[in-house]
């Protein structure tokens, strides 16, 4: 088996195997074999998807009797068993402990699907086509996601995209004491700010993709009451840092605020592609099969989803969990910022997301390359990729992660070192 044969055979876009150039074959909890039986440890955790782990005994389980039955696999959106007792399972697990009331509509598989969806929605129930969105924010690569996204190594003026978004700083985009959501209300009351109010504001509550920027509680609870006052809506993207990744089972439960649209994808399905978007009763505006596709939920995922939720999420020990665990891991991103302060300049995260950043150009990328020579996935997060990310699985057992750490920090003081020996420069 060669890995060459990708590059023959598969498109240019290709991404993460240039970070990770082998040929994975199998996984297990928070480890990953390639084919010639070495082990990685998993500190990517599929971008967000694999919270629960790679094939977790429960899933597989689960997913084993319901394929030996002959469970329906793709049913678009007509009712079955296995959708029935996924809608179950988050209303009685997730969503009614929490006193929420949402409905959920099953969109495309990915999460660009939902975040394309939520504007959509938005948009036609509020009549107005304006929506604002941050810096740095990372919704997805289909137009309408990519046009509220930041980063512009997505964007090309061809694709026509950026119509009505508006873009605002995301909390502490500046370092200077400037409030985003006092200057939005400001622009909303001066009739000649130029400024249409919008159909609604999308946010992630941590920017994953954009550089693991943490917003803190106080800001997202004056950006929702600006949005209720203003009658915005208010679009929570808990795509990456959902699904338990904070410690809360939504990001934005640290705020204790209730937006207006929710989308969710990555670990609701444990890694098989589902996306949803929860709404408001009121917010349900769409007439019988006018958003539609073929691939609206996935039963395999469905299964997989509810046994999930059955399994972690009934009691608070597994947020616990992601809370002691996260501690060790900022414990020791802090330990290496300290060793190396002149190579890194900020550590930031919640729960179990956490990144390490460095002003020095492609310094993470080296330290991700490393890593990888050791046995350690950890991808680079931000616009120019100066962010080292956390994001193992949560069920990462704490023997696994000291390990993956430990490779971590072998991979940060021999980047140090290259970089002192002018590996950077000649890279240039
Ligand atoms: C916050 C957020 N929204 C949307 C997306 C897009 O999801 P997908 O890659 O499944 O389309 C991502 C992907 O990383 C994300 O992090």
């Amino acid at each position: 088996m060669n890995i060459d044969l990708f590059e023959k055979y598969e498109s240019n876009v290709r991404g993460y195997i240039r970070s990770f150039p082998t040929i994975f074959d199998r996984a297990e909890g928070a480890t990953i074999w390639d084919v010639d039986e070495n082990p990685y440890i998993d500190f990517f955790g599929g971008a967000g998807s694999l919270n629960y782990g790679h094939n977790h005994p429960v899933v597989n389980e689960a997913l084993i009797a319901y394929i030996k039955r002959n469970g329906i696999s793709n049913a678009l959106d007509k009712a079955t068993v296995a959708k029935h007792d996924f809608l179950v399972a988050l209303q009685d697990v997730i969503l009614k402990p929490r006193g929420f009331h949402y409905k959920v509509q099953f969109v495309g598989p990915t999460g660009t699907n939902g975040v394309e969806t939520a504007l959509k929605l938005a948009r036609k129930k509020m009549q107005r086509s304006t929506v604002i969105s941050f810096t740095n924010a990372y919704h997805g690569h289909t137009l309408g996601a990519l046009a509220v996204t930041g980063n512009e190594m997505y964007h090309d003026s061809y694709y026509g995209v950026p119509l009505n978004v508006s873009k605002l700083p995301y909390d502490n985009y500046f370092d200077h004491d400037m409030d985003s959501v006092d200057m939005l209300r400001h622009y909303l009351e001066d009739g000649s700010s130029g400024y249409d109010t919008p159909a609604a504001v999308i946010v992630e509550s941590i920017q994953g993709e954009g550089g693991v920027n943490v917003s803190s509680p106080a800001w997202l609870r004056k950006l929702s009451q600006l949005c209720a006052e203003k009658d915005i809506l208010l679009i929570m993207d808990e795509i990456q840092v959902g699904n338990g990744r904070t410690g809360d089972f939504f990001s934005f439960e640290r705020a204790g605020i209730k937006p207006d649209i929710i989308t969710l994808s990555k670990s609701i399905g444990t890694g098989l592609p589902m996306s949803i978007v929860l709404m408001r009763d009121d917010v349900d505006v769409w007439e019988p099969g006018e958003h539609t596709g073929t691939f609206r939920g996935n039963s395999h995922a469905f299964i997989a989803g509810a046994a999930m939720l059955h399994h972690y999420w009934k009691d608070d020990a597994f947020s616990k969990e992601i809370r002691r665990k996260g501690k060790m891991v900022e414990d020791r991103f802090r330990a290496i910022r300290s060793r190396h302060p002149e190579h890194f300049s900020d550590v930031r995260g919640l729960g179990m997301i956490w990144g390490i950043e460095s002003s020095i150009k492609d310094f993470c990328g080296l330290v991700s390359h490393e890593a990888f020579e050791r046995g350690l996935l950890m991808e680079t997060a931000g616009s120019e990729g100066q962010v080292l990310k956390f994001l193992a699985p949560l069920v990462i057992g704490d023997e696994e992660l000291h390990k993956g750490l430990d490779l971590l920090d072998a991979a940060a003081d021999a980047a140090v070192k290259k970089e002192q020996a002018g590996a950077l420069k000649e890279t240039e």
